[in-house]
């Protein structure tokens, strides 16, 4: 008997992945056919090759234009499958899914089709994918709070399968304050709260985050080394952080891997996971992201399994889950000492 080597990364969960940025060209081109919508391109290389970006908006624009193609709720369910189906592969056992409910009723489709298309593939992930889900609805920052409010009372009314909700899209110049009715509706309906800040915007963006909108974790978050009070305070608070190294590069937040404020944040006590974002669009899946910033920061394994302990310890899962996937960690980080 032959006892199996031991997986190459570690079990993990991704706590910061939008489903809308998980959809591959090929599907892309499919959904389109099916749907009878244009692309802007004749096929699917050739709009992978549209992904290089100069900041957050310009990848914003293309990653909103290319919704078209996402108008059923088969449409939704293929690509939530998809992404699941390739999260399993990189080792996630857990996965914490934002979906950007505007994003869709803007361009009429009903809300239905999108909660039902996501939801009825993440019902069945456990069996399916050996991955165990929640799923997180983003409210844009760029858009009236007011039509925030109005989409998370409609999302409580269908009891949609919610755990929590975020705010998402473009940071600067769209301050954190007036989603404070938003977020304090959502916690008295029991939700949990996350939201990006301090992607592209000041430190003072994530304070606001923490404080304005009781956020209990920060997407992205980098800015928060330009404020040591605050970082003294996330550490002292174990505030979770979901990083996106390969994502930060990508939209130029940061020049390059090596320079990512992540050994600081380690170094400094913070609680860090390293998610992939929007994986085809940066061209990473979060076992990539595990691979490149393994390489570019010289990581080691008990780095490693440190990280996707914290992966697990600041997700919204009850604690005795947390444990029992804590101790799958554990396991993969002593099969390699
Ligand atoms: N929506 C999808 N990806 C995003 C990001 N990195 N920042 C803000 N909004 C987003
Ligand atoms: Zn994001």
């Amino acid at each position: 008997m032959t006892t199996p080597a031991p997986s190459s990364r570690p079990p993990r969960a991704e706590l910061h992945l939008h489903i809308e940025g998980t959809l591959e060209p090929d599907l892309a081109f499919e959904l389109a056919a099916r749907n009878g919508v244009g692309l802007p391109y004749p096929d699917p290389a050739s709009l992978r090759a549209a992904y290089e970006f100069e900041d957050l908006q310009s990848f914003l624009d293309l990653y909103s234009a290319n919704m078209a193609v996402l108008r059923t709720e088969a449409d939704f369910a293929d690509l939530t499958r998809a992404y699941l189906t390739r999260a399993a592969r990189a080792g996630v056992r857990h996965a914490e899914i934002s979906f950007d409910p505007q994003a869709h009723l803007v361009r009429g489709v009903p809300l239905e089709a999108v909660v039902g298309g996501i939801a009825g593939v993440l019902e069945r992930s456990e069996a399916d994918h050996g991955i165990s889900t929640l799923l997180i609805a983003a409210f844009h920052r760029d858009r009236d709070p007011a039509d925030a409010l109005d989409v998370l009372e409609r999302l409580l009314a269908m009891r949609a399968p919610i755990a929590g909700v975020g705010l998402d899209n473009a940071e600067v110049g769209n301050p954190a304050a007036p989603f404070a009715d938003v977020y304090a509706r959502a916690e008295a309906a029991g939700l949990r709260r996350t939201a990006h800040a301090g992607e592209e915007g000041p430190a003072a963006n994530i304070r606001d985050a923490l404080d304005l909108l009781h956020a209990e974790r920060i997407d992205h978050g980098i800015a928060v080394v330009q404020d040591p009070d605050l970082v003294a305070r996330v550490v002292a608070q174990q505030i979770p952080f979901t990083l996106c190294p390969v994502s930060n590069v990508r939209l130029r937040a940061v020049p390059a891997l090596a320079e990512h404020p992540l050994p600081a944040m380690i170094e400094a006590g913070m609680l860090v996971s390293i998610n992939s974002d929007d994986p085809p669009y940066f061209g990473a899946y979060v076992d990539d992201v595990d691979d490149a910033v393994t390489a570019a920061l010289g990581l080691t394994r008990d780095q490693r399994a440190a990280l996707a302990a914290a992966s697990f310890r600041g997700s919204f899962l009850p604690p005795e889950r947390v444990a029992g996937y804590l101790a799958d960690v554990e396991a993969w980080r002593a099969a390699g000492a």
